[in-house]
């Protein structure tokens, strides 16, 4: 499977985004990864939809909005609205019928439907609806914040979802050079990366660095 890059803004100068989201497509991401929270199903405050809208117009890479917020169908026609090319949902925010509901209205909608489920979620929780879903983003932090530290453990969770699942795996948490080859040859082909690749002298090369790990 192809690999994908997907700098994650998290990481960005917000007082200078547009500048920075045309470094990160110039320097060959393939998805710019959005991150939404909302201060009460993570303890961070980030952007909403207005922001995604602005977004949407300085960049031709496609938009990968991950949902860190309580009740995602009351604002997911916002983000629909806004231009996402992808939306990720929390399962831990959900039930397996809302998840299932949402899911259509975004494939009716052309845009890809995300699973996410955070380090402690175990994947059964998810087992049900993957049939929805376009791809699965594995949380290798507690969500929240960019900078943490990636946890090994979830390495068996990709492994085993590898197995019993063909579409695309995202991985978002703490990913460097170092862990993106374990991550790659457990079986996930997206990497979400926010201060590897925001806090590099190179841009360019943090990209490459990830895409070629093996
Ligand atoms: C964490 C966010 C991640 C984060 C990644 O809650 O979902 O996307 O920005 O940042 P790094 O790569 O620095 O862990
Ligand atoms: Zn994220």
């Amino acid at each position: 499977m192809k690999i994908k890059i997907a700098p994650s803004i998290l990481s960005a100068d917000f007082s200078a985004l547009a500048s920075d989201i045309k470094r990160v497509e110039r320097a060959g991401a393939d998805l710019l990864h959005i991150d939404i929270m909302d201060g009460c199903f993570v303890p961070n405050i980030t952007i909403g939809p207005v922001v995604v809208k602005h977004i949407r117009r300085v960049t031709s890479l496609a938009l990968d909005v991950h949902l860190m917020i309580k009740n995602p169908q009351d604002f997911i026609d916002a983000f629909i609205k806004a231009g996402s090319d992808m939306i990720t949902v929390h399962i831990e925010t959900v039930s397996a019928l809302q998840f299932a509901n949402l899911a259509k209205k975004l494939r009716r909608k052309k845009v890809k439907a995300g699973v996410s489920l955070n380090p402690d979620t175990p994947l059964s929780k998810i087992k049900k609806i993957l049939k929805f879903t376009d791809f699965v983003l594995v949380m290798s932090v507690y969500p929240g914040f960019s900078g943490q530290k990636f946890i090994p453990s979830v390495l068996s969770k990709i492994k085993e979802l590898r197995r019993i699942y063909k579409k695309d795996i995202s991985v978002d948490g703490g990913v460097n050079a170092e862990v993106a080859a374990k991550i790659i040859n457990s079986g996930a082909n997206i990497l979400a990366a926010g201060s590897y690749i925001f806090g590099a002298k190179s841009v360019k090369k943090a990209i490459q660095s990830l895409r070629n790990a093996k």
